[in-house]
């Protein structure tokens, strides 16, 4: 087996990064329980990037071929939020419908989120276009792993002339936000109960 590497994400990848998802989905810790079907967190915060943009999802490999983590993005979020609305949505909507407004269970709000996918088109966040979503299995963190894969993902953003990217992150996920500080990224000061806002030029830094 040779050392852990950055590739290209490859179909046969998709289980592992499931897995690597709902572990660390739960402000970085394992939200195993948390949903009544295990991959609904998936299918917001990562199937939709595998499958309209595979271009730009990166993965660590452990050295075997075995995915232990991701970085996944978009570089346009305002056509991603579209190609979502259009191409992603009707194909998961069986297994995930809208759910009940107001939203009272955890899976309810969760697919709340994936239904409005609109709501990633924000002011605040127009001069970044692209935004991301990056994990590691707990035994791949800490090792450089992540800024490795931050650093693949914005030179693909810059092969692409994108000017900034931008992320939103459960504030109580104190660990990341030390993460990201130390990879150049800023607050961009959005006012909301429970995410907080940041981005960062993808020259810069
Ligand atoms: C957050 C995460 C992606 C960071 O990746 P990583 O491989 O652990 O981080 P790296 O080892 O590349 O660290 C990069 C820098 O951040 C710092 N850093 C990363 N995690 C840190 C932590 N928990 N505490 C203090 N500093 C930390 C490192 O010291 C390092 O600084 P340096 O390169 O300037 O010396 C990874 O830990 C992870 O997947 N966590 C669980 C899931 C998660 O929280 N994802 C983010 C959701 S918003």
């Amino acid at each position: 087996m040779t050392g852990p590497r950055i590739r290209l994400y490859r179909p046969e990848d998709r289980a592992a990064l499931f897995d690597v998802c709902v572990r660390t989905g739960l402000d970085g810790g394992d939200a195993r329980g948390v949903y009544a079907d295990e991959d609904l967190l998936p299918a917001v915060f990562l199937a939709p990037y595998l499958d309209l943009e595979p271009e730009l999802a990166f993965v660590l490999d452990r050295g075997d071929g075995v995915a232990v983590g991701y970085l996944v993005g978009t570089a346009d979020t305002p056509a991603f939020a579209g190609r979502l609305r259009r191409e992603y949505l009707p194909r998961v909507a069986g297994r995930f419908p809208a759910p009940p407004d107001p939203p009272t269970t955890p899976s309810e709000e969760m697919l709340t989120v994936l239904h409005a996918p609109e709501g990633m088109v924000r002011p605040e966040v127009a001069g970044y276009p692209a935004h991301l979503h990056i994990d590691l299995l707990p035994g791949h963190q800490r090792g450089g792993h992540g800024r490795a894969l931050m650093t693949a993902y914005l030179a693909a953003l810059a092969e692409r002339a994108v000017p900034g990217v931008h992320l939103v992150m459960p504030s109580a996920n104190r660990l990341a936000r030390v993460f990201y500080d130390r990879l150049g990224f800023h607050d961009l000061g959005v006012e909301h109960p429970s995410v907080t806002y940041l981005a960062r030029a993808v020259d810069a830094g």
